[in-house]
């Protein structure tokens, strides 16, 4: 397939390879091999895996064509291809980030980048006039995450493209939550696209994986040439399965959606449930931003108990959803992001960022959403 035009639906299954060039097997083989013959000496279109393979080929054709990007890159991870993409950056450099991220994101660049010489000030990303005010002349890019990692904030990716072009930074986006489906960063200006392929790219719940695109060649180039030297590539057999579960994405996002909005109005009027956040709700404070840049709520709420004991309570009781650090399967997953998504970050720290033990989100799922609110409001009984 070569048609850039087709729409996502489209795209999703045919992605940029639907058949096999050698044999014309309706899914691109698990190309189970670390190097290539040489004909007579001369490398051909493959020479060794860590620089390409053809099942790696599909994905990243796949998020570039999803993305609008130039060329796609698949990693073993979400956080490879966040710290691929971060690689950058060098010593000296100021980078600006979201002050509320995932919290395997916020120990890359609390702890790992300082160490190679990069200062990094987390800061509020939902106002722009705070974003100009921690700009400094050492300042090259800005990570951002909308809607952020478990409290929803909204950044407008069109006010920070705008800032970025003014101070000529760089700008990269963890679009996991909202998946190129219903957000489209590189449309708005945003330099580099980032997915954790583990949740609603993969969605099975059975694989990790991370991609990156981008639509400038140059940043293309040096990102390529970052990933052939670190080598944090997706093995053949999580590009096949990565590949499989980006067919479907369509129909497993529209159906958790669906059953997302429902569970989020249900949550509110529930006596053992705080505050619900969720774009999909009518009051929720970042509706006109979040909906001039998407076009879905998604699947993901965040929501308080009153107490810990109604946590642990429901923790221990409830049956569907399992209860783990991910998000975008087709099982409803539950987590506590104190203990789980955001044990990484230091107690104090997340009090001040807002995340309280009694914080829960949960990725709704694609089971019948009537069983789900039966399971989870017997739980909390
Ligand atoms: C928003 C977000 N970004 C990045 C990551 C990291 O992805 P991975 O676990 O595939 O390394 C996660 C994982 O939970 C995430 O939720």
């Amino acid at each position: 397939m070569s048609d850039n035009n087709y729409r996502p639906a489209t795209i999703l299954v045919h992605q940029g390879r639907d058949r096999d060039p050698a044999t014309g097997a309706s899914a691109i083989p698990i190309y189970q091999a670390s190097t290539y013959h040489h004909q007579a000496g001369e490398a051909g279109e493959y020479d060794y895996a860590r620089c390409g393979n053809p099942s790696r080929d599909q994905v990243e054709e796949a998020i570039a064509l999803l993305e609008g990007g130039v060329r796609g890159f698949a990693f073993a991870s979400g956080m490879a291809a966040t710290g691929s993409a971060l690689s950058l950056l060098k010593s000296g450099d100021h980078l600006l980030a979201s002050n509320d991220l995932y919290g395997g994101s916020w120990r890359y660049l609390t702890g790992v980048l300082p160490q190679q010489g990069i200062k990094v000030d987390l800061i509020d990303t939902t106002d722009p006039a705070k974003v100009e005010a921690a700009i400094t002349p050492q300042t090259r890019a800005l990570f951002l995450e909308t809607p952020s990692n478990p409290l929803f904030q909204i950044t407008d990716l069109r006010a920070m493209v705008a800032i970025a072009k003014q101070h000529n930074l760089l700008t990269l986006l963890d679009n996991t939550f909202m998946t190129p489906l219903l957000q489209r960063p590189l449309d708005l200006g945003i330099d580099i696209a980032i997915h954790s392929g583990t949740k609603f790219l993969g969605g099975h719940s059975d694989l990790l994986a991370g991609l990156v695109t981008t639509a400038d060649p140059q940043l293309a180039k040096r990102i390529k040439y970052f990933q052939n030297s670190f080598g944090a590539v997706l093995a053949p057999f999580d590009c096949f399965l990565l590949a499989r579960g980006i067919k479907t994405l369509k129909l497993r996002l529209e159906a958790a959606q669906k059953n997302a909005r429902i569970f989020a109005e249900r949550l509110l009027e529930h006596p053992a449930v705080g505050q619900v956040i969720y774009p999909g709700l009518k009051d929720f404070p970042g509706k006109e931003e979040h909906f001039s840049q998407a076009s879905g709520p998604g699947a993901i709420i965040s929501f308080e108990l009153k107490s810990e004991d109604q946590v642990n309570a429901l923790l221990a009781r409830v049956k569907l959803p399992i209860i783990a650090p991910s998000l975008g399967g087709v099982e409803t997953i539950l987590t506590h992001c104190w203990s789980m998504s955001h044990a990484a970050i230091p107690a104090s720290d997340k009090r001040k960022m807002g995340i309280h033990p009694t914080l829960l989100r949960i990725s709704v799922g694609i089971e019948d959403v009537e069983d789900l609110w039966e399971d989870f409001t017997t739980a909390l009984a």
